[in-house]
C-alpha cells in the first residue's frame, strides 16, 4: 500500500474474522516495527505475545472495570481520566467487541517500556510527564501500520494500563517497566478508511499557539 495512503485510512478495526495470523506474520511485524525511533536509540520495548487464552480472560476481567468507567464518565470536551480530573458517574457495564471475544482475537500483544531507557525530558513538570510515550508508541504504531500493509487490522489501546498494578504479577512485568499499549490484531470484519479527524487549520497556528490560523 501507498504510505500516504495507510496514513490516511487505518482505521481502528475491533471485530476480526476467525482467520488465525500465524506467528511468522506476527515476527514480521514487530520486525518491521523495531526500526521505529527512540530517545537515543534506545528501543525500550518489550512485547509479550499474549497466545493463554485463560491468561487473556483474566487480563480481559482487569480492563473490563475500567472500560466500564470510561463509558460511564460518557462524552465531554475532558477526556475520562483526564489529568486533575475525578470521574463522578457511575460506571455502565458496556458491551465491548475485544473483551467479550478475547479468547478469539487472533493476536493480542501487550508493549511494555523499560522506564530506565526513557529519558523523561518532561519528568520534573508540575504535570504528569507525557514525552517518554514519544519513546514508545511510534513503535505501536509502527506495528498497526505493518499490519495494515498485510492485509490486517487492529487497535492500540492502553485501558490494561491503568490496570498496571493488577497486571504486573499476571504478565510478568519487570521492574521499572510500564504497560505501554496492548495491542489487538487480526483480519478484520470491517476496516473503515473513511476517518473522522479534524482539519489542520483547526490545531495548527503560526509561530505560537495562540497565533494566527497556519494552514486553514
Ligand atoms: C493512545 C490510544 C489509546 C487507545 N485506547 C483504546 C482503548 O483502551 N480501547 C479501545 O477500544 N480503543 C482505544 N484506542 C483506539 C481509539 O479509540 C481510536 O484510535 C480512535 O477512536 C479513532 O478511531 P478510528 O481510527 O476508527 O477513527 C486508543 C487509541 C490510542 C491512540
Amino acid at each position: 500500500m501507498d504510505l500516504i495512503e495507510t496514513l490516511r485510512t487505518t482505521g481502528a478495526a475491533r471485530t476480526f474474522t476467525d482467520q488465525p495470523v500465524d506467528d511468522a506474520t506476527v515476527t514480521a511485524l514487530l520486525d518491521d516495527a523495531r526500526f521505529a525511533p527512540s530517545g537515543g536509540n534506545r528501543q525500550p520495548w518489550r512485547v509479550a505475545v499474549v497466545k493463554d487464552t485463560a491468561l487473556r480472560r483474566q487480563l480481559a476481567e482487569l480492563m473490563r472495570p475500567v472500560w466500564n468507567a470510561y463509558v460511564g464518565a460518557g462524552s465531554g470536551p475532558h477526556a475520562p481520566f483526564a489529568f486533575g480530573r475525578d470521574i463522578d458517574a457511575p460506571p455502565v457495564a458496556a458491551p465491548n467487541a475485544l473483551l467479550d471475544h478475547i479468547a478469539d482475537v487472533p493476536v493480542m500483544l501487550i508493549v511494555a517500556a523499560d522506564l530506565n531507557r526513557i529519558a523523561l525530558m518532561d519528568g520534573n513538570l508540575d504535570r504528569p510527564p507525557l514525552a517518554g510515550g514519544a519513546s514508545i508508541h511510534p513503535f505501536c504504531w509502527s506495528i498497526l501500520l505493518a499490519a495494515r500493509a498485510r492485509g490486517l487490522g487492529g487497535v492500540m489501546t492502553t485501558f490494561l494500563s491503568r490496570a498496571e498494578q493488577a497486571a504486573v504479577s499476571l504478565v510478568g512485568l519487570p521492574a521499572d517497566h510500564a504497560l505501554a499499549a496492548t495491542i489487538f490484531l487480526g483480519h478484520p470484519r470491517q476496516q473503515l478508511t473513511r476517518l473522522r479527524r479534524h482539519e489542520v487549520g483547526s490545531f495548527t497556528t503560526i509561530d505560537r499557539f495562540d497565533g494566527a490560523v497556519f494552514g486553514g
